[in-house]
């Protein structure tokens, strides 16, 4: 280690292991994954743990359901939970289950240090409970009548119906949603941490720079308000661990949730991979550690984090956490997740489809380190991954790379733009400021900003024409050399957003490493080796096959026939329709000219800027010009268009225009028309070519 060599402990929340892993919890394993892996290229001893929140009520009621043990069912979801994590390339560093043996001794452990010192307290409540299921009830397994409109099957807190709020025990006809019996009232003994004498600590620990504002002053409302005893004890059944002294007494699930943050690490470093890497347990808990213990979740489980935890852990003589990083809630398109929108998307589902890569890339575009909440907007998604990585960041390699290989594979023993290339190293100082500060957007934005100008470079030094004059081989070289070079150095600042970019480019790139430091040094005379495509275009099909995977998933779970396989049986119908009658007719008695397209339809036209690089007259025709179009990349296009009324061919040559640049090439009299300009006006002489703003570049997408 180093002397400026940080150690640094970082967690997620622990997702509950009864159901799968969604976008509202990736957008929390992306974030804290990014901020690993930037430790971890910055060079620091960077570990990050996480596990399956395995105990609780409702897991043991899952697995009963399931027809299985709670051990069976809590490997089933440690199973899929995985598999998800690893498909979005989040790297922990061990991912564990709050039901092992270094949890059940750390719990204990806690639990008695606050025992002994006084801050247990033991008395009886009195509970609902099912005589049936003879279990005690949490206010969610209890519904009944709404005591103000009678409305049925209401939960304990307020009315749907009438909006009205009360408590369980006002509900009329209450009744257990577990087995449906009516609940009875039952004492018994519970087991209380007593949160109001650490009053005095919290006060002070909240306000010490380790939370962001927004959380320290809702904290502040709540220890203004005073703290309350907190209840840590459940009685049998539970899934849990007995509580040692108090034989059919379990500890409440949120007791040994957070000391799974340090089971997971002490398993961590009893294994072999701990041992090889120096981990030590005491090193990072011990009261006075010198490392640093960093918490990411989401803003609504602040008070178990800020409040009951590090007050464990000061009682219980460990070290409390450096800070706790607060997130907001994710939307999709400005509205709550929703089941029936289709917009509740689960890990696997988005998998089926779509590459992580872009998910990964648009939580960065878009985070910083409020707890602002966090609009995944579809639309928008699908043209961020387009525009900036495909059309942009991956451009930069795939139209310079095939000059050098064809050179020989060796990048120019020179760097004709050493400036530029310094520059691009030099912003990394700033761009790293920002992703320690988890202000990741503005990191993006800075890098794309790069990307943008090393894109200027290519097109004003246009390699591909300088390949067509004899003698600027040499030339060539440099220029892609550079652009190379730039990229690289993008890649590096990117590489924690896109782990698996990175790792392409360090095989093209023929580097072993792509860690922040390694790129202060130019890349001359280098061998790199073929490039390969890295990234192909996000497509908005793929989004609405989400959707409605999603939508189908709910209609399962609903008993109901999934609305996708009832849609697809109507449009065959609608098709059938369609061939049998012939054409649509309008209540007029024409025929339907222009149905309305649907967003993805329209998302499948290719819209691109060109150049218009060359155009002339054809003979023999009246209304034509034959254009040679440059769309980016060193690829032309030969396109025929009926707008010679309008414009000389010369008047053309060197203008930009938008073409559709996936339509299928049309055998025409004169030759093959391979796309098409876009152009607006009644037609004859008054046809004007839509010209793209200033800025603009062959190549650009167009949205
Ligand atoms: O809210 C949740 O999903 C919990 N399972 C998070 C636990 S985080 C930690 F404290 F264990
Ligand atoms: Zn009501």
């Amino acid at each position: 280690m180093t002397n400026s060599q940080r150690k640094i402990l970082v967690t997620s929340a622990l997702p509950y292991a009864n159901g799968s892993i969604h976008l509202g919890h990736l957008l929390e394993y992306i974030q804290t994954d990014i901020w690993v892996r930037f430790q971890k290229s910055r060079g620091h001893m960077c570990t990050y743990v996480c596990a399956d929140d395995a105990h609780g009520t409702a897991i043991m009621l899952r697995a009963e359901k399931e027809g299985r043990s709670p051990e069976e069912q809590i490997a089933a979801v440690k199973a899929e939970h995985e598999a998800d994590f690893a498909a979005f390339q989040i790297g922990f560093d061990n991912f564990h289950s709050t039901h092992c043996e270094e949890n059940r001794e750390l719990s204990s452990l806690i639990y008695t240090r606050l025992r002994d010192k006084g801050h247990i307290a033991v008395r009886s409540i009195k509970q609902a409970f099912d005589p049936e299921k003879e279990i005690f009830l949490a206010d969610r397994y209890i519904k009944g009548d709404c005591p103000k409109c009678s409305a049925a099957d209401q939960y304990g807190d307020n009315c749907e119906a009438c909006g009205a709020t009360y408590t369980p025990a006002e509900l009329k006809n209450p009744y257990s949603t577990i087995s449906g019996a009516t609940p009875v009232e039952k004492e018994s003994e519970h087991y209380f941490f007593k949160l109001q004498d650490f009053d005095a600590f919290l006060k002070d620990w909240t306000r010490s720079g380790t939370l962001q504002n927004e959380i320290a002053n809702k904290l502040n409302e709540w220890l203004e308000a005073g703290l309350q005893e907190w209840d840590i004890s459940r009685d049998a059944p539970y899934f849990g661990f007995e509580i040692p002294d108090a034989p059919g007494k379990y500890f409440y699930v949120w007791l040994d949730a957070p000391i799974g943050y340090m089971a997971s690490f002490k398993n961590l470093c009893d294994s072999d991979k701990g041992q090889a890497a120096g981990l030590n347990f005491d090193d990072y808990w011990k009261v006075g550690s010198d490392a640093e213990l960093y918490h990411f979740i989401g803003k609504d489980i602040v008070n178990f984090h800020a409040l009951f935890w590090p007050a464990m852990l000061s009682a219980s003589e460990f070290r409390t956490p450096t800070a706790v990083n607060a997130h907001g809630f994710v939307t999709v398109n400005g509205a709550k997740m929703s089941k029936s929108r289709g917009t509740f998307i689960k890990a696997r589902t988005y998998l089926n489809h779509l590459n992580p890569t872009y998910l990964r890339y648009y939580f960065a575009a878009k985070l910083g380190s409020s707890v602002d909440d966090f609009d995944l907007n579809l639309e928008d998604f699908v043209q961020r991954a387009n525009t900036d990585l495909v059309n942009k960041l991956v451009n930069i390699a795939s139209r310079t790379a095939n000059f050098i290989k064809k050179a020989g594979g060796k990048l120019s023993d020179n760097c004709v733009e050493e400036a530029m290339v310094q520059d691009f190293i030099n912003a990394g100082d700033q761009i790293a400021a920002h992703y320690e500060a988890r202000e990741f957007g503005k990191a993006m934005k800075d890098i794309m900003a790069l990307a943008d100008r090393a894109n200027e470079y290519i097109q004003e030094k246009a390699p591909w024409a300088m390949n067509k004059e004899e003698g600027r081989e040499q030339e060539v070289i440099d220029v892609c050399s550079v652009a190379i070079n730039l990229f690289r150095q993008l890649i590096t600042y990117l590489a924690p957003v896109l782990p698996e970019i990175a790792e392409k480019t360090a095989e093209f790139l023929n580097l072993d490493d792509m860690n922040w430091d390694s790129r202060s040094n130019i890349l001359l005379g280098h061998e790199i080796n073929k490039f390969k495509p890295m990234l192909a275009r996000a497509e908005m099909d793929k989004v609405t096959a989400i959707l409605e995977e999603t939508k189908a998933e709910l209609a399962i779970e609903n008993g109901e026939k999934p609305a996708a396989e009832t849609k697809a049986a109507d449009s065959k119908k609608q098709e059938k329709k369609k061939k049998s009658k012939g054409p649509e007719l309008r209540e007029d008695g024409n025929e339907v000219i222009a149905d309305t397209i649907e967003f993805p339809d329209f998302a499948k036209v290719d819209l691109r800027v060109a150049r218009i690089v060359k155009a002339d007259h054809v003979e023999g025709a009246d209304k034509l010009l034959q254009l040679t179009l440059d769309i980016g990349n060193g690829e032309t296009r030969n396109v025929f268009s009926g707008i010679k009324a309008a414009y000389q061919p010369e008047d053309l040559e060197g203008k930009l225009t938008i073409m559709v640049a996936n339509l299928a090439p049309r055998k025409m009299k004169f030759g093959l028309s391979e796309g098409m300009v876009l152009a607006a006006g009644p037609g004859g002489s008054e046809i004007y070519l839509l010209e793209p703003n200033d800025g603009a570049q062959p190549g650009m997408r167009v949205m």
